[in-house]
């Protein structure tokens, strides 16, 4: 039995990614998304596995809880779910069949569930959505006080917010509300360029410095009423989220000369400027809201978290262009970190505790919240197995790891705590040499099995980040793109300009290509010694070795699977794929050392291909 301590255990479920989050006085104990455990990528399922590692971590059991947070008002929900049926009825009759009895099975009751599911007796809150993603943005962040901007899809009613932290109070200012919606309307442009919705944003957003602004006249004066102060209406002749089971209908397509892109299908040049139109409308969004919160606020300082916070390139433009000197982006931005926010709600505003702010330093832990496995756990299991390995000594490990990256090897990482939010930050990493010309091609179609077009993020020691990008500040989550420094570029020449699209990968654009994408750019994270120094030691020695203070970082998983949480995981994601090296804690795995990898199923058929 726990000690006096109040625990609240913040829950978010049933919509995208859920998740599950531990507070012990305040304190971040434990969060993780449930996908990690179901081995189902953006599992929206009740959190169960979550929940149980969340308690396994805090050393307590359900009962020891003194509440329970969920991140969302089902009632409302529901509310405008049937409003939105009835009033486009009986047209909406076919999706109210598809989403209706869900609905009123699992989400109705959801007390009921959160107590057959735990065993649980006491209180259980609801906070709304867009509070919870406030609460996620500004109460972990370093600012004592913040302007804060949510946006997302949708969740009762609202899409996006405004808002205002001071101390340990969040209050909301004004609302977007459905079906209004800047995540409605980039995953509308997700599902038309063929990428499937609630995970193809992002490669829309890596997509679209390929392609020119052809589009966003049409989008602006057709789809989007955009008011100066960044509200929109949607034009919902062209949707058909509200009556379908699509995201656009037939409208759309003629407005855009056809259909959508068959997923799988080759990518055209119209997919490239459809992406880079509704990223340029996207960020132009983004800079009024920014303004407008800006305007009601006065404050120096922002937060951002819900869905749309996860578009890295628009952060890095309101970083630049924007009126506010700071930028925190929760790295939990989608639904699982509404966990985080309903727990911390709870805490400041029903417990009406105090809130500690240090300067300069964020409540996250860098994000580095979920399971860890001991030397134990982990030698057992590569016995288990039968695994060919060594075991090394810190500075013998690092030493290793740091020639092997050099020597232009792949190598899976898995060090300490795995990530709470969609970005692999260092602790479940597969890391190569950015110096090299051939690894982006490599890593993509070799070990990560996906479309050849996608950039590859740097990982860069802290106090060398302005050394190689316009960057003069921390960007600990990954959510920050900032153009890679003028003098390390190499511009192309008139010939390589011509190239097509895609083809512009090939070319060396700076002498560390493989993290530059084609508009120089890169989506930097810079790495501290106070939040992960096995990490920040490694990129040292890699520096020593090389001259070069930064690597190529991309998640621990293949196309269509979730990140690696488990020594098991990420063995298996070794063994299926062409990584060379796998370094599990303190015992480093050669490939051409381990025994043949047999399956008798077709494992990639286990993913969804997103
Ligand atoms: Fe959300």
């Amino acid at each position: 039995m726990a000690s006096g301590n109040t625990h609240i255990l913040g829950i978010s479920a049933f919509y995208h990614d859920s998740g599950a989050c531990l507070l012990r006085e305040g304190d971040i104990v434990a969060a993780a998304q449930e996908e990690r455990f179901t081995r189902k990528k953006g599992d929206a399922s009740f959190p169960v596995n979550a929940v149980e590692y969340c308690l396994r971590e805090g050393g307590i059991e359900a009962n020891d809880l003194t509440f329970v947070g969920f991140y969302d008002k089902p009632l409302l929900k529901f509310e405008r779910i049937l409003e939105t049926y009835l009033g486009v009825s009986p047209s909406g009759f076919r999706s109210f069949l598809q989403a209706g009895p869900l609905w009123i099975k699992d989400k109705l009751y959801m007390d009921r569930q959160i107590r057959d599911a735990l065993g649980y007796e006491g209180e259980i809150l609801y906070a709304e959505h867009h509070e919870s993603h406030a609460a996620s943005a500004f109460f972990p962040s370093p600012f004592e006080g913040a302007a804060i901007l949510t946006m997302d899809g949708v969740g009762e009613w609202a899409t996006a917010c405004t808002g205002v932290g001071r101390g340990s109070e969040i209050e909301l200012i004004s609302e977007l509300h459905w079906p209004d919606s800047l995540g409605l309307l980039y995953s509308a442009f997700t599902y038309y360029t063929g990428f499937k919705v609630n995970s193809g944003e992002y490669k829309v957003m890596g997509l679209a410095p390929y392609g020119e602004p052809k589009y966003v006249e049409t989008i602006l004066s057709e789809l989007v009423d955009l008011q100066e102060d960044g509200s929109f209406r949607l034009n919902q002749k062209y949707f058909n989220y509200l009556t379908g089971l699509t995201m656009t209908g037939k409208n759309f397509d003629k407005l855009f000369g056809g259909p959508p892109r068959t997923p799988e299908t080759k990518i055209t040049q119209r997919e490239m400027d459809l992406a880079r139109s509704v990223q340029v409308v996207c960020e132009e969004i983004v800079m009024r809201m920014a303004n407008t919160v800006h305007k009601q606020t006065g404050s120096k300082n922002i937060c951002l978290a819900g869905g749309v916070a996860l578009n890295c390139v628009a952060n890095g433009k309101l970083l630049r262009e924007g009126p506010f000197e700071n930028v925190w982006i929760q790295p939990a931005a989608g639904d699982a970190g509404g966990a985080l926010g309903v727990a911390q709600l709870i805490w400041h505003r029903h417990c009406d505790k105090p809130r500690e702010v240090t300067a300069g330093k964020d409540g996250m832990k860098g994000a580095y919240l979920g399971p860890r496995f001991s030397e134990e756990e982990i030698e057992a299991f590569l016995e288990s197995k039968g695994a060919v390995y060594e075991r090394l000594e810190r500075e013998d490990l690092l030493k290793k790891v740091a020639n092997l990256i050099a020597s232009e090897k792949v190598i899976g990482w898995f060090n300490g705590r795995m990530e709470f939010g969609p970005r692999a930050l260092g602790s479940r990493s597969i890391l190569g040499d950015p110096r090299s010309p051939k690894m982006q091609a490599q890593m993509n179609l070799k070990i990560k099995f996906r479309e050849g077009f996608r950039p590859f993020a740097p990982s860069v020691l802290l106090d060398r980040v302005h050394e190689y990008f316009e960057l003069d500040r921390e960007s600990p989550y990954m959510l920050l793109v900032a153009p890679v420094l003028k003098e390390r570029c190499i511009p192309m020449t008139d010939e390589q300009q011509e190239l097509w699209g895609i083809d512009q990968l090939n070319v060396k654009r700076s002498d560390i290509p493989a993290i530059t994408h084609v508009d120089y750019s890169a989506r930097v994270q810079t790495v501290s010694r106070e939040t992960n120094p096995d990490y920040y030691d490694l990129i040292r020695e890699f520096e020593n070795l090389t001259g070069c203070g930064v690597v190529i970082n991309t998640s621990f998983n293949v196309r269509g699977e979730p990140i690696v949480c488990s020594p098991h995981d990420a063995y298996q994601c070794f063994m299926r794929t062409h990584m060379d090296y796998l370094v599990l804690g303190p015992f480093v795995l050669d490939k051409t050392k381990q025994g043949e990898w047999k399956e008798s199923v077709d494992w990639r058929k286990e993913f969804v291909l997103d």
